[in-house]
């Protein structure tokens, strides 16, 4: 394993990170001043917004359970349309039974249409391009263990990768003699692009990359990332755990081979369904992890084919149920505005954020000042007082937000920190949530 260790504490210059103590001033998060600043204010009047918040926050029901959920990136919370979606298959599964032609055509029916809509929502070329699996890291697992690994193989990543994006090569490395080289990041938070295109060769069989951490919110310059791997002929998996449903999230624009997601995050549908987009000419060199009665043709006693399309990843009966429920999470998005008013709101109420977190004068904010190049989620200390608590008592005052390492201990060494405190905000928040939560931080003591 190279570069783990050297690159992980270098700026995309090569400087050293600086440590915690002052981060935010170091970082120099700007003021925002003039239109936007306007615009937050004449929300709060109820004028000039692009997306309908009261009906979205209405639509919410923590909200009338007094609950402000700030925790998007571990999972949102699902509109009551998705919630319903849930109800009434399980209703319907009560009353007509799985097998029963009028229930089990409907279910597939809509895993089309769903698929039809996911490729849409990220400009796939075709539905045979989308596979659904149970989870994001199933998902990423589907990719590195699918493909035909041999000795001497090389394989990049950067440190913003977490548990189930780095592990999985960790063990490619010590199991089939693959060399994993982990590229760092700048004190802003981004990949280090220099050192990117260092340590991708003609050996390298695939680069893996994040478009939005998870643990910084910072968004990662993947359009730059792309025109390396090109000149190299890797194969490209992007993690969009983070991005899909806050941002546009284009594979062809991507220029990917592969991606992934879990849909429980910003494209607030159910637990347990991930996306797993795979480019159709790759489809037949990626082994799926499983053998199943909906993945592969039994041709004779030793002889078998796995399908043509993404369906080969789906081993098993799928759950209908999350099925739906993620078809009408899609809905609900187009029904908001759309992609580009939902990442409108959500870079507004972060620049919001970050003006109110600069405000206090005890509180740390890690990785990249604008929010332009950011997505709903900030990294932040206040001083003296450990993330674990300051997540804790925020909760009793019904501010829901996270502390820990994120899965992503790489990058929080870059900053010289074990834990931080993570907070976000999607379109259905407002600038009162994030006066409610800069309050409550201001009287932990
Ligand atoms: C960036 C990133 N990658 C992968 C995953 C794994 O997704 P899942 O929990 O669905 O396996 C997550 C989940 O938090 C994530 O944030």
């Amino acid at each position: 394993m190279s570069g783990l260790g050297q690159d992980a504490f270098k700026g995309s210059s090569g400087e050293r990170v600086v440590p915690h103590a002052n981060t935010s001033r170091i970082l120099g998060i700007r003021c925002i001043s003039g239109p936007m600043c306007a615009r937050l204010e004449s929300e709060r009047s109820g004028l000039n917004v692009s997306i309908n918040s009261s009906k979205a926050r209405g639509d919410t029901p923590t909200f009338a359970n007094g609950i402000i959920y700030l925790d998007h990136a571990a999972g949102s919370v699902p509109p009551i349309q998705v919630l319903d979606a849930t109800r009434d298959y399980l209703n319907e599964l009560g009353k007509l039974g799985l097998v029963n032609p009028a229930f089990y055509e409907k279910a597939s029916e809509t895993t089309k249409e769903t698929k039809k809509k996911l490729a849409r929502f990220i400009n796939a070329a075709h539905m045979d391009e989308i596979g659904l699996t149970k989870s994001g890291s199933e998902s990423i697992g589907q990719v590195i263990n699918g493909l035909d690994w041999k000795k001497g193989d090389e394989v990049v990543t950067s440190v913003l990768e977490i548990v189930p994006g780095y592990l999985p090569l960790v063990r490619l490395s010590k199991q089939k003699g693959v060399k994993l080289r982990t590229v760092g990041i700048s004190k802003r938070g981004l990949v280090n692009l220099e050192a990117l295109g260092r340590a991708i060769n003609k050996r390298t069989r695939l680069v893996v990359l994040m478009q939005l951490s998870n643990s910084l919110g910072t968004l990662q310059p993947l359009e730059e990332a792309k025109k390396l791997i090109k000149e190299s002929n890797a194969l490209c998996l992007v993690n969009a755990s983070q991005s899909i449903g806050q941002i546009r999230v284009d594979v062809r624009a991507l220029d990917c081979d592969f991606l992934v997601a879990p849909c429980r995050k910003w494209l607030r549908g159910p637990q347990g369904i991930g996306l797993l987009y795979c480019r159709k000419e790759l489809i037949e060199d990626l082994e799926p992890s499983h053998i199943s009665w909906t993945t592969t043709k039994w041709i004779s006693r030793t002889r078998y084919r796995h399908i043509g399309t993404a369906e080969r990843f789906e081993a098993g009966e799928l759950n209908f149920g999350t099925v739906r429920a993620l078809n009408r999470a899609l809905d609900y998005a187009d029904e908001m505005g759309g992609i580009d008013s939902i990442r409108n709101r959500i870079r507004d109420l972060t620049s919001y954020l970050l003006k109110r977190l600069q405000e206090s004068n005890d509180i740390d904010v890690y990785g990249e000042a604008e929010s332009a190049i950011r997505g709903g989620i900030v990294a932040f200390d206040k001083r003296n007082i450990s993330p674990e608590i300051v997540a804790k008592e925020l909760a009793r005052e019904g501010l829901i937000i996270e502390a820990g390492d994120f899965a992503a201990p790489l990058v929080l060494k870059t900053f010289h920190r074990d834990k931080w405190a993570r907070v976000c905000v999607h379109y259905f928040n407002d600038t009162e949530d994030i006066d409610r939560f800069i309050a409550a931080l201001g009287r932990l003591k």
